[in-house]
C-alpha cells in the first residue's frame, strides 16, 4: 500500500511507515497547495497530514483510493468530516497527547501577558534599563484571580487544575455535560457564557471549532468583559473575531490578551503588531520535544491500523467504519 506524507516529520514516524508501506513525502517543509495535494494523494491508500492541509471534498474524490486520513494534530477542523463519510474514509485525530503540554503553554501565555514578560525583555535588550523604578512594566497579579474556562474537556481540565496553584476562583462555560465528579474535584463553577465573561479576570479558550463556537468571542462578548481581562486563545483561530479582538485592546475593553492561533494562519491580522499587551506565539501550544514527537507516532499508529484493516485508536468519524472503503 501506498501512503503519503505531507510535510517533513520524525525519522522514527517516517522508518516505521516504510517497514509497512511504500512513502512519499514531501521533503520540502512547505504546505502544499490543494493542486499538489490532489497530484499527490491520487493514488494513495493512506495520509499522513497536518493541520494546515485542507483536506475536502474536492482531495477525497480525487483520491479514490484513499482509505484513511491521519491527522497530526487533536483539532481536525482541517478535514471535511461530511466528505469523508460520504465517500468511506477514516479520519484519525491525536488526542491525549497534547494535553498537559498545550495547558503548560495557555499558563505561559497567560503569565506573559499579565506580566508583561515580552515587553520587558524588549526593553532590557534594547539597553533601556537604566534603573529599577516603581512603576515600571505594571501588570496585573495572577494568584487569587478568577479564570474563565470557555470549554471544560481534556485541556481546559488540565488548565484548571494548573489554577489550584495560584488560589484561583476558577468558573467554566460548556454546552456539553461534564461529569458532577470531575467539577468537585477541580473545585469549578458552571456559569452562563455572558455571566463568565463578566466575571473573570483571565478568559481561556479550549474548545474546539464548529460553527457554533466561530467568533464566539466578538465585539458584542468583548464588551461585557473587565477592562481588566486578559484573553487567552490556544484553541482555534476563528473562535475569536481578531478585528474585534484588536478593537477590544485598543479601546481599553480588555487589558490584553496570549493568542497562539489566528484565523488566517500563517497570517495574522495586522492590527494585532500595534499592541504591545498582545503576546502572540506561532501556534505552537503543543510543540513540546516530547509531544510533538507522540503526537507524530500516534497518528502512525492510526494509520497503520486503518491500513491493515484493524480500527485505528483515535477513529473521530467511527460512523464510517462499517461502510469504509476496502
Ligand atoms: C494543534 O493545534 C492540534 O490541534 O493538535
Amino acid at each position: 500500500m501506498k501512503v503519503y506524507i505531507t510535510r517533513p516529520v520524525f525519522d522514527e514516524a517516517i522508518d516505521r511507515l516504510r517497514r509497512e508501506f511504500e512513502v512519499e513525502l514531501n521533503a520540502e517543509d512547505r504546505i502544499l497547495s490543494k493542486r499538489e495535494l490532489i497530484q499527490h494523494l491520487r493514488d494513495k491508500d493512506g495520509a499522513l497530514t497536518l493541520l494546515t492541509d485542507a483536506i475536502d471534498l474536492e482531495v477525497f474524490q480525487s483520491a479514490p483510493q484513499l482509505k484513511v486520513v491521519a491527522n497530526f494534530a487533536v483539532g481536525f477542523n482541517n478535514v471535511s468530516i461530511d466528505s469523508a463519510n460520504k465517500l468511506g474514509v477514516a479520519v484519525t485525530n491525536t488526542p491525549g497527547v497534547l494535553t498537559e503540554t498545550t495547558a503548560d503553554f495557555a499558563w505561559t501565555l497567560l503569565m506573559a501577558a499579565a506580566r508583561r514578560v515580552v515587553e520587558a525583555d524588549k526593553f532590557a535588550r534594547a539597553g533601556n534599563f537604566k534603573a529599577w523604578g516603581p512603576k515600571m512594566f505594571l501588570g496585573y497579579d495572577v494568584y487569587g484571580k478568577t479564570l474563565g474556562l470557555v470549554g471544560l474537556g481534556r485541556i481546559g481540565q488540565a488548565v484548571a487544575r494548573r489554577a489550584a496553584g495560584f488560589n484561583m476562583r476558577v468558573v467554566f462555560h460548556d454546552p456539553e455535560s461534564i461529569p458532577e465528579r470531575v467539577i468537585k474535584e477541580l473545585g469549578v463553577t458552571r456559569l452562563p457564557l455572558d455571566e463568565l465573561l463578566r466575571v473573570s479576570d483571565f478568559i481561556s479558550l479550549h474548545v474546539p471549532l464548529f460553527p457554533e463556537t466561530h467568533h464566539l468571542l466578538n465585539d458584542r462578548t468583548f464588551a461585557l468583559m473587565k477592562p481588566t481581562c486578559i484573553v487567552i486563545n490556544t484553541s482555534r483561530g476563528p473562535v475569536v473575531d481578531e478585528k474585534a479582538l484588536v478593537r477590544a485592546v485598543r479601546e481599553g475593553k480588555i487589558a490584553g490578551a496570549g493568542i497562539d492561533v489566528f484565523e488566517k494562519e500563517p497570517e495574522i491580522e495586522p492590527g494585532l503588531f500595534e499592541l504591545e499587551n498582545v503576546v502572540l506565539a506561532p501556534h505552537i501550544a503543543s510543540a513540546s520535544h516530547e509531544t510533538r514527537l507522540k503526537m507524530c507516532m500516534m497518528a502512525v499508529e492510526n494509520l497503520v491500523a486503518t491500513l491493515k484493516g484493524q480500527r485505528p485508536p483515535n477513529l473521530v468519524n467511527p460512523e464510517v467504519w462499517d461502510k469504509r472503503r476496502a
